[in-house]
């Protein structure tokens, strides 16, 4: 094995993967690749814990996911790109932890009780849906990672997975169960096209494999700042919505000609607008050509591939496992 240290994140395969998703998560699972060995997998039992009404659908997803994650630069040469399902160990895992869980500690999670307040169109009233965090401390502590990077709603999910391997330890007198850290990813500095968090189910975002002629009339629906009635009045780019998008995709050299020309009122929002349709399309078109290039074929290669990395990972942790509980 490498000197890296590991590292390990996942994602639920609900559907396809937008601009926020990218400056949120994926962008720092890219540098995560560089420097540390990488497990990345789509959490397809994880979907189920809300869409088991429709479990057929799950499948459709991955596909797109893993696609989305080439498309966006994730290596399979680097990384260990896998799905969360076809490593049975998690279900043994699962069930074991879920043995030294006490049920408080699930009926506390902050995230369980707000997402439950949530989604009231689906009964999450379900076992599986109480125990998701003990389904996700299993594909966690499975691999052993120093670290889980993760977005602040997933926080008090990993706090579990922690709890559940110091009790492990103690239980069982070891230390099979490493805690890992949390590496907290940076808040989402991307906002929807309408100035909120963006979100599929808001119908403000801009997907990655979106065909680039579709998204002009949404950038030219874009909200801007809206003290800026005409052309002639002085706009701020610090609350407009579009300039976080310039930040992150026009090329920085431009950035002051923006600034100053939205402060002086010399060029409008439609300009600006044009601008960022041009960064857009700079942006979007290398992926959009990777994506393009990874078939369903090459999609399913990159899985099976990586399946048989991880099963080989998580067969040597449950030997150890089950040895330590003599079953
Ligand atoms: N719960 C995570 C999410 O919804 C997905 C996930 C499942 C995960 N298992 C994980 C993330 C293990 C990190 C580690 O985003």
């Amino acid at each position: 094995m490498s000197e890296r240290q590991r590292i390990l994140s996942g994602m639920r395969p609900t559907g396809p993967l937008h601009l926020g998703h990218y400056f949120g998560v994926i962008a720092n699972w890219l540098k995560l690749q560089e420097e540390y060995d990488c497990f990345f997998f789509v959490a397809d039992w994880h979907a189920l814990t809300s869409e088991y009404a429709d479990a057929r659908r799950v499948k459709g997803f991955i596909p797109g996911l893993v696609k989305d994650w080439i498309a966006a630069g994730l290596d399979p040469e680097k990384c260990v790109i896998f799905q969360q399902s076809k490593i049975k160990e998690h279900a043994e895992l699962y069930l074991y932890l879920s043995m030294f869980t006490p049920l408080g500690w699930l009926e506390r999670n902050p995230t369980y009780k707000e997402i439950r307040a949530e989604l009231t169109h689906k009964d999450l009233n379900t076992h599986g849906f109480l125990g998701y965090p003990v389904l996700m401390a299993s594909d966690i502590l499975m691999y052993k990672p120093c670290a889980v990077p993760v977005g602040k709603d997933q926080l008090p999910h990993l706090e579990l997975a922690r709890e559940i391997a110091r009790r492990f330890n103690h239980l069982t007198g070891t230390e099979a169960l490493p805690e890992p850290a949390d590496m907290l990813t940076e808040e989402a500095k991307l906002p929807g096209l309408d100035g909120r968090k963006m979100s599929k189910s808001y119908g403000n975002s801009i997907m990655l494999s979106e065909p680039i002629e579709e998204i002009a009339p949404k950038v030219r629906g874009m909200k801007t700042d809206e003290r800026r009635l005409r052309k002639s009045d002085p706009g701020d780019p610090d609350v407009c919505n579009l300039y976080p998008y310039h930040k992150l995709m026009t090329d920085p050299a431009r950035l002051p000609e923006i600034r100053e020309g939205c402060r002086n009122a010399t060029w409008g929002c439609v300009d600006c607008k044009k601008v960022l349709m041009d960064s857009l399309e700079r942006f979007l078109t290398p992926l959009q050509e990777r994506r393009a290039a990874c078939t369903d074929e090459r999609a399913a290669e990159i899985l099976a591939l990586g399946n048989e990395r991880a099963r080989a990972f998580a067969a040597a942790t449950m030997d150890e496992l089950r040895s330590i509980l003599n079953y």
